[in-house]
C-alpha cells in the first residue's frame, strides 16, 4: 500500500527542521550507499552531527508518535535514524530497492516500510518526483512541505532528476509489528471500520465483534 499522509509536520516543526538544515553541512550521499545503490545515487546527505541529529529526531519522532494514520497504517515497532537528503539541480537517485537490514551504528532492524517526508515547497523546485512501482503501475509523488508518503520497503523506486531549485526530504525506515504488507493493509482498513463503529455504535454487539477480531488479528500476526 502506498499511502500519503498530510501534515505530518505542523508549520512550527517544519520551520524548525528547515532552520536547522539551512545552517548544516551536507556530504555526498554515496558515502552511506550500499554497492548497488552507489552506482545510481546522486544526492547529498546531512552530515551526522550528534547534537543536531538528536534535535531533528526528537521533532520527527514526536510528530509521528501523535499521527494516527501513520501508526494505524505502519504499526511501527522500531525506526532507523532518519536521513536528511538534499537534491540540487542535476541530482537524482536511479531505480533501487532500499536496504533490508538497517542500523549500522545502533541496533539492527529490518526495513518493512519506507517513508519520504517532503520538506521543500513543491513550487520551489522542478522535477524531483519520487516514482514508485506498484502492482498497479507507477506512481509519481511530489507533496506539500510537511506531508509524507509511506510504501513497502520492498518496492522498486527512484527519484526523478531535479532540474531547478532544491529538494529537501527526510527519509525514514520502520520495522513494523506486522511484516507482511498485505496483512498491514487489511488491518489498516479493518481498523478504520472499527473506529467508525466505536464512535457511532459503541454498545452494539457487531462493534464488539469487529473490535475483538481486530485485536486478535494483530495478536496473531504481530511480532514484537
Ligand atoms: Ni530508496
Amino acid at each position: 500500500m502506498l499511502l500519503e499522509i498530510a501534515r505530518v509536520l505542523n508549520a512550527a516543526q517544519l520551520a524548525k527542521i528547515n532552520e536547522i538544515l539551512d545552517g548544516s553541512e551536507f556530504v555526498d550521499g554515496k558515502l552511506s550507499a550500499g554497492m548497488a545503490a552507489r552506482q545510481v545515487k546522486e544526492n547529498e546527505e546531512l552530515q551526522k552531527e550528534p547534537k543536531r541529529m538528536e534535535l531533528l529526531i526528537r521533532i520527527l519522532v514526536s510528530s509521528l508518535a501523535h499521527n494516527k494514520m501513520f501508526n494505524s497504517a505502519v504499526l511501527p515497532a522500531r525506526m532507523a535514524d532518519p536521513i536528511f537528503a538534499r537534491y540540487r539541480a542535476g541530482m537524482r537517485y536511479g531505480e533501487h530497492v532500499d536496504d533490508a537490514i538497517m542500523g549500522k551504528s545502533g541496533p539492527r532492524m529490518r526495513s518493512d516500510v519506507s517513508m519520504t517526508l517532503f520538506l521543500s515547497d513543491p513550487g520551489s523546485y522542478q522535477g524531483g518526483e519520487l516514482v514508485i512501482r506498484t502492482p498497479f503501475g507507477t506512481s509519481a509523488v511530489k507533496l506539500a512541505a510537511g506531508d509524507a508518503v509511506v510504501y513497502p520497503s520492498s518496492s522498486l523506486h527512484h527519484v526523478a532528476e531535479v532540474t531547478a531549485g532544491e529538494r529537501m526530504v527526510a527519509l525514514l525506515w520502520v520495522q513494523s509489528h506486522v511484516r507482511d504488507p498485505a496483512r498491514r493493509e487489511l488491518l489498516f482498513e479493518l481498523n478504520q471500520a472499527r473506529e467508525h463503529l466505536l464512535s457511532t455504535a459503541p454498545g452494539d454487539n457487531n462493534t464488539r465483534l469487529v473490535d475483538r477480531s481486530f485485536s486478535n488479528l494483530v495478536r496473531m500476526w504481530s511480532d514484537v
